[in-house]
């Protein structure tokens, strides 16, 4: 018994080791079963198989280059085979007398054989990243699209730092799976395929006493994975949320700075912050603990081989039937870590096939957010519209139960221009939006030149369209490109021609690069009163048939307002006309005043109508007519 426990002390010492990891392993997984938390169990959108189906569709084209790829990948498969058996016997020769023209040839052919596979490896390598890229680049297309096909509501309802995330980082997981994952994940399962079979092929006995490791490797890995899927996901979701935390504050930092906020958003960063670097290390620890493990597994299988190869070897004996010769050590030394190695790769990778698989999920999300406001299966194109706009009992809400319109009903005729009034959060914004169908009504009908607007092709019908919002919105860029818009075939004297009509020209004068202008993000470098006359300019470059205008309330300067006051006068002649104004001397010539209260319609009527009918317009003229009068007095 002694003398057994003796001859057999190292292979007992590695059991005993592989034995108490073993069991430390399940205890902690034990424990991270009962640990788990309600977050970390999201259910999946989709299964695999789904995902995989709509993956390889954006993969299909590129068919031609995967088979490529895989043929190249054969050759570097071959390469991992031969060497080990070539060494063995390099190894073999070299102990006794030899030809030397027998050893040139031995390292010849394995010196050409390494080259090759180099190649190939250099050549799969371009190809897969040049592939990759297209397909990742088709991806974040589609998604950017998508995106733009979004109605308002929808867009309001997602985050930009998310959106920012799925056109960025999420395709970017996916590019991993194409140019890296797929490709290695099947090399290394043929691999360990191959190994298997070349080992056995060698001596069986030998490759049995590896395969002793399996189940072993094949537990820790099922263990490492559940482990590093909650760690990555961790990780994922941190780092969503400090996107879309840095880019709603990002956008919102001069507010910050007015407030002072600056000290407790820099806390609240830094727990966002403290949450990614926290997941981060864990999975640091994830990793950390399975490479080594494998490892361990591998250096154990290596001593096993070397105690029983040598044994078996020095003492002439026989292992389990087979004899044991010097080339079949040194192979299976060789073709062990051959057999580790992808194992341990494999069971990472799979888990990276994981992650990509959840970016993927994620912009499938998106992709599949079925746009809120789409076209009629048989809506029509609109050539060109007189500008007739009819509400009849139009009923909205945003949100479930909170009517912004009711019942609202008015018609306006071609070229006429009607003016909405009432106080803030009244609904004037909210009827010019319908009108471009930026977001569909509940109840009720709207009607442009008789049609319903559900009936008119979404494109076509904004096309006819000029928009001046609220809170003008420039472009990075120039000045140029904010009004042309991506316009083709705009000659400089159309823009400005267009700028002259709005009385824009005065101002960019006396810019130093005219046109050229640089304008920073959101038009910063340019005073309300000029994106607004810029915006006029955008919006008669387009010639539109209906031209909507939502006054900003901020202050403007008399000069300017003297300048919009004339070029509205002109714009009134080119079509139908929308104004929400909130100085009603901007409107005193309207052919008709809409006067709102709570989405109703208080009355409406010309200016002088309504001044004799002494209801709420004539309040809100006479009360505004008196600050003015003050104003001047001062
Ligand atoms: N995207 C939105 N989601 C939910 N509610 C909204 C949204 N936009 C506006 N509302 C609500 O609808 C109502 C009408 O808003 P609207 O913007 O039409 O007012 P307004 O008359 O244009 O006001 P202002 O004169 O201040 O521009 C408000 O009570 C507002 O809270
Ligand atoms: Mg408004």
């Amino acid at each position: 018994m002694v003398d057994f426990i003796l001859e057999y002390l190292p292979i007992i010492i590695v059991a005993a080791i592989i034995g108490a990891f073993t069991v430390a392993f399940l205890l902690a997984y034990a424990a991270l079963r009962r640990h788990k938390e309600a977050s970390d169990d999201q259910e999946r959108m989709f299964s695999d198989k789904e995902i995989v189906t709509r993956l390889l569709r954006y993969a299909r084209p590129y068919w031609k280059d995967f088979v490529g790829v895989f043929f190249i990948m054969l050759f570097s498969i071959v390469f991992e085979l031969v060497s080990p058996a070539l060494i063995g016997d390099i190894q073999k020769l070299i102990k006794e007398p030899f030809q030397l023209k027998d050893l040139y040839i031995r390292v010849v052919t394995y010196a050409v054989i390494l080259v090759v596979s180099l190649i190939c490896t250099y050549l799969q390598a371009m190809v897969l990243q040049k592939t990759g890229q297209k397909i990742l680049s088709q991806i974040r297309l589609d998604v950017f699209t998508h995106i733009e096909s979004l109605s308002h509501e929808q867009l309001n309802n997602i985050p930009v730092g998310k959106l920012v995330t799925r056109v960025t980082n999420d395709p970017n997981r996916i590019s991993f799976l194409f140019t890296n994952i797929l490709v290695t994940l099947v090399k290394n399962a043929m691999v360990v395929v191959g190994v298997l079979a070349a080992m056995l092929v060698m001596n069986y006995a030998l490759t049995l006493m590896v395969l002793c490791f399996v189940p072993f490797v094949v537990l820790f890995t099922m263990i490492f994975r559940k482990f590093s899927r909650r760690v990555h996901r961790q990780v994922t979701n941190a780092t969503t949320d400090i996107n879309t935390y840095l880019s709603e504050n990002l956008s919102g930092m001069k507010i910050t700075q007015i407030f002072n906020r600056e000290d407790s958003k820099l806390s609240d960063f830094t727990r966002r912050s403290a949450k990614l670097r926290k997941a981060k290390h864990n999975r640091m620890y994830v990793f950390g603990v399975f490479r080594p493990m494998v490892y361990m597994l591998f250096v154990s299988s290596q001593m096993c081989l070397f105690y029983f190869g040598a044994k078996g070897y020095i003492q002439q004996t026989e292992f389990l039937g087979q004899v044991i010769d010097s080339a079949i050590v040194v192979a299976f030394y060789m073709y062990i870590s051959r057999f580790f190695n992808p194992i341990q790769t494999l069971a990472e990778q799979f888990d990276m096939l994981q992650q990509s698989f959840a970016g993927a999920e994620k912009i499938f999300g998106i992709l599949d957010i079925v746009p809120g406001v789409v076209d009629e299966p048989d809506a029509m194109e609109l050539e060109g519209i007189r500008g007739e706009i009819e509400f009849k009992d139009v009923w909205f809400q945003y949100k479930p139960d909170e009517w912004v319109l009711q019942g609202v009903s008015f018609h306006v005729q071609p070229k006429q221009t009607v003016a909405f009034v009432g106080s803030t959060g009244s609904g004037k914004t909210t009827i010019l939006s319908l009108i471009c169908r930026n977001y569909d009504i509940q109840k009720g009908q709207i009607l442009i030149d008789g049609i319903d607007i559900k009936r008119i092709k979404i494109s076509s019908l904004r096309r006819h369209f000029g928009q001046m919002l609220q809170d003008v919105f420039l472009f990075s860029g120039d000045i140029r490109s904010n009004i042309v818009l991506h316009k083709d075939d705009v000659t400089d004297e159309e823009v400005m021609q267009a700028c002259r009509y709005v009385n824009a020209d005065t101002f960019i004068n006396k810019l130093e690069n005219g046109l050229d202008e640089v304008v920073r993000e959101r038009g910063n470098n340019f005073s309300a009163g000029q994106r607004q006359l810029l915006s006029f300019a955008r919006t008669i470059l387009h010639k539109p048939s209906v031209m909507i205008l939502d006054e900003a309330t901020a202050n403007i300067d008399t000069e300017t307002e003297i300048l919009i006051q004339d070029s509205l006068e002109k714009m009134k002649n080119i079509g139908t006309m929308l104004i929400v104004a909130h100085r009603l001397s901007t409107i005193q010539h309207a052919d008709n005043i809409i006067v709102l209260s709570h989405g109703k319609i208080l009355e409406q009527g010309s200016h002088q109508e309504l001044l004799h009918a002494r209801g709420r317009y004539y309040d809100l003229y006479t009360l505004q007519f008196q600050k003015e009068q003050l104003g001047k007095g001062e």
